[in-house]
C-alpha cells in the first residue's frame, strides 16, 4: 500500500554510498579510488590495485609485501577438498564447481558462522575485528586461485599441484593451471602479464549484478565465503560474466566474416543477443576495451592470431557502423578478451572463471565497506507491488474443474 515506484533492473537506484570505483558511462571513464583504469593497467599490478580497491589506498612497500605474502600463504588449500572436487561429473561446468568451492569454503572456519560470535563481528578501531576481517579477505583472494585451478584440473584429469613459492599471483596461478611436474616452470612472462592486466581491469566495476548480490546476500550478516559463493553464482549468467564465453559461442556460430550481415539482421529481428555488446552504465566504448585489444596485439604475438578474429572485427565494425545499435548507444563491452583467453588455450567454458578469480576483489573491497559503514549494516528488503489475485478460499482437490 502507498507502493508506487517500479524500478525494474535497479536502472535508477542507488543503495549505497561508496568510495571505491568511478564510473562516467557517457564519456567512458572508469577509475578504481580516482586512478584512472589506464594508469593502473600500465604500471600497476593486479595485487596492487586489489590493495587499492580494499584499503583505498596505494600500498607502500612494506605494506605490499605484507599484503602479499599473507596472500600468497593463504592459496594453499586443505588436502580434503582434492575429494570434494572429485566429487562432481567428469564434466561439470567449471563454474558450479567454483561457486559450490567458495560456499564449501565456510564450512572450514568457525568465524564463519556470525550467530555463533554474535552479530556485530566487525568494527571500525576494532584491531581483532578487522584482523579477523583481513584474514577472510586474504584467504579469499589467495585461495580464489586454487579453487579455480583445482575446477580446471579436474576436468583435465591431472593431478592438483600445491600453488608455488616465488610466482606473482598471476605467475602462481598460469603454474597451479599448468604445471605438469616440470622441473623449472615458469609461465610465459608476456602471457603472465597479460592475464595480469585482464585480471586488473576486471577486479571491480561498481554495483554489477554480482557485487549486488554479494552486498544484499552479506546483508544478512552471513559469512563472506556464503556472499562471494552468491556473486559467483550471479555472475555466472550470460548477461553478465558468462558473456565472455557466449561471446566464442556466437563467434564460432557465425563461423567466418561473410556471414556477419545475416547474423546482425537476426540481432535486429530480436531472434540472437550481440554478446559481448551494450552495457547498463557505459553508453560509449568501455574504456576496457581498448586496454583489451592492446593486449590482444601482444599476446598474438606469442600465441598467433586467434582464427575468430576476422569474424570477431568483422561483427564489431558492422553493428558500430548500423543505426539499430547507433541509436541504443550499444559499443563493444570487455567481453571480447574471450578471444585472449581462447588464444592463451584456456577452453571456454572456463572464461568466466577467469573472471570470478579477480572479481573476489571486488566483491571484498564492497563488502568491507558495507560491513564497516558508519551506523552498521542495514539488512537490503526491498519491496513489491502485489498484483496478484485477492483473498480467495481453499477448494478441496474433488471439488476443482
Ligand atoms: N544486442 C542487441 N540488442 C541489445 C544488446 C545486444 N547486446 N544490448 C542491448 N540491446 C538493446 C535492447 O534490446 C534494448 O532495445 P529496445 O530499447 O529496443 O528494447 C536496448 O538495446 C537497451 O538495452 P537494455 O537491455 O535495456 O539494456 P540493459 O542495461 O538492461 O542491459 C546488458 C545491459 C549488458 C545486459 C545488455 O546490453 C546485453 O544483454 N548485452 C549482451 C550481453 C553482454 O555482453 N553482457 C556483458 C556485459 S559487460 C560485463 C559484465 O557486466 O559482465
Amino acid at each position: 500500500k502507498g507502493l508506487r515506484v517500479q524500478d525494474k533492473g535497479f536502472l535508477n537506484t542507488a543503495v549505497i554510498r561508496s568510495e571505491i570505483t568511478y564510473i562516467d558511462g557517457e564519456a567512458g571513464v572508469l577509475r578504481y579510488r580516482g586512478y584512472p583504469i589506464e594508469q593502473l593497467a600500465s604500471h600497476s599490478s593486479h595485487l596492487e590495485s586489489a590493495y587499492l580497491l580494499i584499503y583505498g589506498s596505494l600500498p607502500t612497500r612494506e605494506q605490499f609485501k605484507h599484503f602479499e605474502s599473507e596472500v600468497m600463504r593463504h592459496g594453499v588449500m586443505h588436502a580434503d577438498t582434492e575429494g570434494f572436487f572429485r566429487s562432481f561429473r567428469y564434466d561439470a561446468h567449471p563454474m558450479s564447481m567454483l561457486t559450490s568451492a567458495f560456499s564449501m569454503l565456510g564450512s572450514y572456519y568457525s568465524e564463519a558462522n556470525p550467530s555463533l560470535q554474535g552479530q556485530r563481528l566487525y568494527t571500525n578501531g576494532d584491531q581483532a575485528s578487522l584482523a579477523t576481517m583481513d584474514r577472510q579477505i586474504y584467504r579469499l583472494i589467495g585461495k580464489a586461485t586454487a579453487l579455480a585451478a583445482m575446477a580446471y584440473r579436474v576436468r583435465q584429469g591431472r593431478d592438483f599441484v600445491t600453488p608455488p613459492v616465488g610466482l606473482s599471483y598471476t605467475g602462481s596461478f598460469l603454474y597451479q593451471m599448468d604445471h605438469l611436474g616440470e622441473e623449472n616452470y615458469t609461465p610465459n612472462p608476456v602471457l603472465e602479464k597479460a592475464l595480469d592486466v585482464l585480471f586488473l581491469i576486471h577486479a571491480d566495476h561498481e554495483l554489477n549484478a554480482s557485487c549486488t548480490t554479494v552486498l544484499q546476500t552479506a546483508s544478512s550478516l552471513v559469512d563472506p565465503y556464503s556472499a562471494i559463493a552468491a556473486g559467483c553464482a550471479s555472475l555466472y549468467g550470460p548477461l553478465h560474466g558468462g558473456a565472455n564465453e557466449a561471446v566464442i559461442r556466437m563467434l564460432v556460430s557465425i563461423g567466418s566474416p561473410e556471414n556477419v550481415p545475416a547474423f546482425i539482421e537476426a540481432v535486429k529481428r530480436r531472434e540472437k543477443t550481440l554478446s559481448g555488446f551494450g552495457h547498463r552504465v557505459y553508453k560509449t566504448s568501455d574504456p576496457r576495451s581498448f586496454i583489451v585489444r592492446k593486449t590482444a596485439d601482444e599476446v598474438f604475438k606469442v600465441t598467433g592470431r586467434d582464427a575468430l578474429l576476422e569474424t570477431a572485427m568483422a561483427l564489431h565494425d558492422a553493428a558500430m557502423k548500423d543505426e539499430y545499435f547507433i541509436k541504443r548507444k550499444l559499443a563493444p563491452n570487455v567481453d571480447f578478451c574471450g578471444l585472449i583467453y581462447r588464444a592463451m588455450g584456456f577452453p571456454m567454458d572456463f572464461f568466466p572463471v577467469l573472471f570470478v578469480v579477480p572479481r573476489v576483489v571486488g566483491w571484498l573491497a564492497h563488502w568491507r565497506q558495507m560491513m564497516l559503514q558508519e551506523g552498521g549494516v542495514k539488512i537490503w528488503r526491498p519491496r513489491q507491488v502485489y498484483v496478484g489475485a485477492g483473498k480467495r478460499d481453499y477448494v478441496p482437490v474433488e471439488q476443482r474443474v
